[in-house]
């Protein structure tokens, strides 16, 4: 019996979930089974994106009939020839003998090596390249290379009808599906996290200088949706992917913390390695820990594109490292594990080598700085070595102190009492209207952090409070105007983007000096001297505001007028507080000019302009 979901009007997923398979692709364990996806579309032209895995080709047979309702297939899309996605090809065609492929020069390749198909390819394959699209009626599909993403013959398709984006195994997660399509049907975060970034270092980790080219490839599209060959479909918190995938393609660590494996044939190398972990957590490091002959590899690979810090404690075997540990090591260099440091401690009763073998596999790594002292046991721990267990702590512990680079650095340990904070407004900052347009929704509203930081790509960061909801509307739109207001701006404009939400009321409405760009989103025509349009390529999330890094796709000078400063705007355009005369004790917002009467509570923000209890000064 068929078993298919609704995305839209049009789409329809038609993949099959296998809960049998105990190895994915031969080597990783999927307890929680796995999602083959595959997407129908019926638009003039019915249109299949890849097939699934033999195992589950008689349901997948059963959807697509029902789904096509009596109509013919006219496409196939091969975007990856993986067998886990073309294993049905051959009885499609079969099925379909009209049926017309659609795949690039590689996949035909791979078409032709995998399968002895008796099918015209000249007069039935057309064979695409980069930006080549298709019109099936309604809908304009863009096709985009996206080689070792995780084949060589990989790519993606743009439904730019519907701003959808068929990204392959890009997204994709471990996991079968359970009745739910879309990520935010599940709480992603807690139950699926895990095996998202498993299924991202195990299959694309290697990549990652590819997997950074499609992210570039794609943050020039306009996305609504994201559908992967496995696990769920994105519609919104596409900056959550968007930022895991942009840490894990550039080897940075998600996390400050340390991931323990040992190798262990007796428990000694293990006792050593869990005291330097109730060492490190005394220290207030978080640790996990990992046996190596008990947890699969590719649950360890993952966890070391997690966290800054490895440490490898292995037993010598063989005169070599320990079996079970020399096939960690070996995958994660191969798969290009960077920017980590790494501690080793070795055992050996008569000759250890296995600490030694350690680094030297780790050597050639990008960026791996591995700690000078190997702790060396002979058969077990003694107490005599506990100071050197002590000083592997500690020397990991100063490297959370210093700069290395990670996802969630927090400020800590900061001494407030000599932060003077009215320091910030000695900085120069400008004044922007930011605007934003989600379906037939505009808004805008006032920000002062607009900066340029590289000049190819041109492309520019913006911090924006999460209280505004332009903030909102961006994460889910992706793309955004600045306005850069001149000294000409009246204190109006400030009140009309400043000082109320655009939630429940329109911004625009009697603006007289707004117009839209060509990217469809409203800017401020009058007592402005530029307008910049742009589409976010990445998110960063600091607590109170969101950082958008976001590329230039449209700029033009509308006067020579200067552009106006925090400074100014202080000095110059806003009014000065009245006299407070009846009320007897308050403060005012330095920003906007809202008057509380009373003692500010902890945690104050200004109801109007959301700056918080620094920015207002006694009456
Ligand atoms: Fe899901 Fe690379 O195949």
């Amino acid at each position: 019996m068929h078993c298919i979901k609704k995305i839209n009007d049009d789409l329809f997923w038609v993949g099959v979930n296998d809960r049998r398979l105990a190895m994915f692709e031969g080597v990783y364990s999927v307890a929680n089974g796995v999602s083959y996806n595959s997407y129908l579309l019926s638009d003039e032209k019915t249109v299949l994106f890849d097939t699934v895995d033999k195992a589950v080709m008689q349901r997948f047979f059963e959807n697509i009939t029902f789904a096509l309702r009596g109509r013919k297939l006219d496409y196939l899309i091969v975007q990856h020839m993986e067998p886990d996605h073309c294993a049905c090809l051959s009885e499609l065609i079969i099925k379909f003998p009209d049926v017309k492929i659609i795949c690039n020069s590689k996949s035909l390749a791979l078409i032709k090596q995998f399968f002895d198909l008796d099918f015209n390819f000249e007069k039935n394959a057309i064979v695409v390249k980069e930006n080549d699209t298709l019109n099936t009626g309604k809908h304009t599909l863009q096709f985009i290379m996206a080689p070792m993403v995780h084949w060589p013959e990989v790519m993606v398709t743009f439904d730019s009808t519907d701003g959808i984006l068929f990204s392959a195994d890009a997204f994709g997660t471990f996991g079968a599906l359970n009745g739910a399509l879309f990520a935010d049907e599940v709480d992603f975060n807690k139950d699926y996290l895990d095996e998202f970034r498993r299924y991202y270092a195990n299959i694309a980790g290697k990549y990652g200088d590819q997997v950074q080219s499609l992210l570039q490839k794609a943050s020039a599209l306009k996305i609504n949706m994201i559908c992967p060959l496995h696990g769920f479909i994105w519609r919104n918190n596409f900056s959550y992917i968007i930022e895991k995938y942009s840490l894990w393609s550039c080897y940075i660590p998600e996390e400050k913390g340390v991931m323990i494996a040992y190798a262990s044939v007796y428990g000694n190398t293990e006792n050593a390695a869990e005291i330097l972990s109730c060492r490190l957590r005394d220290l207030g490091i978080k640790t996990v820990m990992f046996d190596v002959s008990v947890t699969p590899a590719s649950f360890i690979v993952a966890s070391s594109f997690r966290w800054s810090h490895l440490v490898f404690a292995s037993t010598t075997y063989n005169a070599g490292i320990f079996i079970t540990m020399e096939d960690l090591i070996n995958d994660l260099v191969s798969h290009n594990i960077q920017n980590r440091t790494v501690a080793v401690i070795e055992n050996g009763s008569w000759a250890a080598a296995s600490g030694s073998l350690i680094r030297e596999k780790l050597e050639n790594c990008i960026n791996i700085k591995i700690l000078d002292k190997t702790l060396s046991l002979k058969s077990s721990l003694k107490k005599e070595q506990l100071p050197e267990i002590e000083a592997i702590a500690n020397a990991i512990a100063a490297g959370f102190t210093s700069n290395s680079t990670s996802a969630s650095s927090h400020a800590k340990d900061v001494n407030t009492a000599s932060i003077d904070p009215s320091v910030m407004f000695k900085l120069s900052y400008g004044l922007f209207v930011l605007t934003a347009r989600d379906e037939d929704k505009d808004n805008g509203c006032i920000i002062n952090t607009v900066m340029q930081i590289t000049a190819s790509p041109l492309r520019i960061i913006i911090a924006v409070n999460k209280a505004n909801f332009t903030h909102d509307m961006i994460l889910k739109t992706k793309s955004f105007n600045i306005s850069v207001l001149s000294e000409t701006a009246p204190f109006s404009i400030f009140q009309q983007f400043g000082f109320s939400s655009g939630k429940d009321k329109d911004k625009f409405k009697d603006c007289g000096y707004s117009d839209r760009a060509a990217n469809g989103i409203r800017y401020i025509s009058g007592y402005v001297n530029c307008v910049i349009s742009a589409n976010v390529v990445n998110s960063y999330d600091y607590g109170t505001h969101t950082l958008f890094t976001a590329d230039v796709t449209q700029s033009f000078v509308l006067s020579d007028e200067k552009s106006v400063t925090y400074q100014y705007y202080f000095e110059i355009i806003k009014p000065k507080p009245q006299a407070q005369k009846e009320v007897k004790k308050g403060y005012v917002c330095k920003i906007c000019g809202y008057v509380h009467e009373g003692e500010l509570p902890e945690g104050f923000v200004c109801p109007l302009c959301k700056h918080g209890a620094v920015d207002f000064e006694p009456i």
